[in-house]
């Protein structure tokens, strides 16, 4: 018998817990001991990995957030703790690993992998949707649910109260959330770091649309754009005339009942994972593009900034 671990590293997404139910369920068909590692190369460092079974996973494909916790190790980027790592999982005779996380966590990894041999597989999992060379990470879809319901929440209250509401979502340095929340939900406003903009450029037209009957607006704002979010509320006020609130939503967008497309997409990368680790693929991350699935070195995946998708970037400026 193999064995096999999994952790999660970097920001949780919901769909880790359909994840890990599935590597369980996978692996043991696969005649592999699974092991869970929890909170991440925390775990892996201070020994908290334990062998898992049916009973860890029951009850919890329904649930956002992970089961084994996650966590964004320091630690594991230094030699010494990296060397304590692999001694754990020498004495468990674990020689290969699924990681679920972001770009940061795969670094990691491959530097690991060249100093120790132990094999791994990358499962992209980030709400941002910021890895390069893969069109989708666990957890958007739920993430970008939990918007659009926030959003539309947000609009009854903004119709009523005939006010200029400024959403921010989350997304690091990425527009993606904001960006599919704005074209997804009739937002009036949508402002992303990867376009520049100027608000002057809006004023006229929001002001005739008032004129017109317009009773509210609603901007969906990413948090990496160069402004706070209370400077857009402030134009609302003072250049368009209307009052003006702020809404972060903040880590209710990292949290929730995962969607069937998260549940699915997870058992998908698990199985691929698996099947590739199983196959000889000994440093590797599973990415999802266009074409399918499809196995990219970690120099792929980390060495680029990733680009927003044109098509999606075009319709920003179509009306
Ligand atoms: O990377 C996921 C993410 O949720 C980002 O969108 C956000 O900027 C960041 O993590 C928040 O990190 P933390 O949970 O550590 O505050």
């Amino acid at each position: 018998m193999q064995n096999i671990a999994i952790l999660c590293s970097g920001g949780d997404v919901s769909g880790m817990n359909p994840a890990l139910k599935h590597f369980v369920e996978y692996t043991l068909q696969k005649n592999l001991t699974p092991y869970f590692v929890y909170d991440g190369y925390e775990g892996l460092i201070d020994n908290k990995i334990e062998q898992a079974s049916y009973c860890d996973v029951s009850g919890i494909i329904n649930r956002g957030g992970t089961k084994i916790g996650s966590a964004r190790s320091q630690r594991f980027m230094q030699k010494k703790y990296r060397d304590i790592a692999k001694q754990n999982l020498d004495t468990l005779g674990i020689e290969m690993l699924v990681v679920l996380g972001g770009d940061g966590s795969f670094r990691g990894l491959d530097i690991f992998y060249k100093e120790t041999g132990i094999k791994f597989c990358g499962i992209p999992a980030t709400i941002d949707n910021d890895i390069n060379a893969t069109d989708y990470s666990l957890g958007v879809d739920t993430a970008l649910n939990i918007i659009k319901t926030s959003i539309d929440a947000i609009r009854d209250t903004a119709s009523s109260f005939k006010r200029a509401f400024v959403i921010e979502t989350m997304g690091r340095d990425c527009g993606y959330l904001a960006l599919v929340s704005h074209l997804t939900s009739g937002s009036e406003l949508c402002l992303i770091p990867e376009k520049e903009y100027d608000l002057k450029s809006f004023e006229d037209d929001f002001k005739k649309q008032i004129k017109n009957g317009r009773k509210y607006f609603i901007a969906i704002v990413s948090e990496g754009i160069k402004q706070d979010s209370s400077e857009i509320a402030q134009w609302f006020e003072n250049k368009i005339g209307m009052e003006s609130r702020v809404s972060i939503l903040g880590h209710i967008q990292r949290g929730g009942n995962p969607t069937i497309y998260d549940r699915l997409m997870a058992y998908k990368f698990i199985t691929h994972a698996v099947d590739g680790l199983l196959a000889g693929r000994d440093e590797s991350v599973i990415c999802y593009t266009k074409s399918g699935f499809e196995f990219n070195s970690i120099e792929e995946v980390t060495s680029k900034t990733k680009e927003l998708d044109a098509e999606l970037l075009s319709y920003l400026d179509k009306p």
